[in-house]
């Protein structure tokens, strides 16, 4: 049994992988802004945490003290502003959110649950990225969300430089595009099957596999 943190767990994928990853018997400390609304049922334990609060990370990193983390899951995820670079709603307010969130976000979710990771005997880091992070499948449109999971995938090879000698294995990954309220009930796999190839892709990830790119049905992503 391993304990899994996961953000953004109120909804969508990061709902599924914690359903799922709390059925097969892990411990999950499932995480979103309004625990009352989440849709989980109620055995799994939830907390609070907005991923761009920084109180909000002291506040759960106190609740959780040196308790062991075995798998960090950075799920939490906005995706704004949709159109080319006419579209007038992605402004200032929501570049800044999309990099507070997708970027910064992870960042500070990492670095404040560093020490639980360290308290595990091999914990692990997967950040849910996109494949519109490539920039070798750069096909337009979509730039703060894409510049955004750009940026968190560049997070994730610097991570993994960084946390080589510790033994803490990190990856990013594509979830497919998905039936969740972000992805649109016409996207092409269901968030069941998401969270299951995502949790399978995390069981297999090991030092020999830290910095990877891949999908949630086990391919290479280029950077
Ligand atoms: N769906 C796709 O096709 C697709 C494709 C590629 C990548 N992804 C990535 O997969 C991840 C999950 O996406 P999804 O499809 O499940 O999206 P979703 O259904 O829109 O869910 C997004 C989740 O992120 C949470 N969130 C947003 N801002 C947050 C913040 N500041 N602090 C904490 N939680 C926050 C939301 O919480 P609230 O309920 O509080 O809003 C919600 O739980 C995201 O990183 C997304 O970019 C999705």
């Amino acid at each position: 049994m391993s304990t899994i943190l996961i953000t953004g767990a109120s909804r969508g994928i990061g709902a599924q992988m914690a359903i799922q990853a709390a059925a097969r018997g892990d411990d999950v400390i499932a995480t979103m802004r309004e625990p009352a609304t989440a849709d989980l049922p109620d055995r799994i334990e939830r907390h609070r945490l907005d991923v761009k609060s920084e109180a909000g990370q002291l506040q759960l990193a106190m609740e959780l003290g040196n308790r062991p983390i075995d798998l960090l899951i950075c799920n939490a995820g906005v995706f704004q502003g949709r159109g080319g670079i006419d579209d007038s709603s992605l402004d200032f307010a929501a570049w800044e959110n999309t990099l507070m969130t997708n970027v910064a976000g992870v960042f500070f979710t990492i670095r404040t649950f560093l020490p639980n990771l360290r308290a595990a005997e091999a914990g692990k880091i997967a950040v849910i990225s996109s494949q519109m992070a490539s920039s070798q499948q750069a096909s337009g449109q979509h730039y703060a969300y894409r510049a955004s999971k750009a940026a968190a995938s560049n997070l994730v090879f610097n991570l993994a430089a960084d946390l080589k000698p510790e033994g803490i294995a990190i990856g990013a990954w594509h979830p497919g595009w998905v039936q969740t309220d972000m992805g649109g009930a016409s996207a092409a796999v269901t968030a069941q099957d998401s969270a299951a190839g995502l949790l399978s892709e995390f069981n297999a990830l090991t030092m020999a596999r830290t910095g990877c790119f891949r999908t949630w049905d086990g391919k290479d992503l280029p950077a």
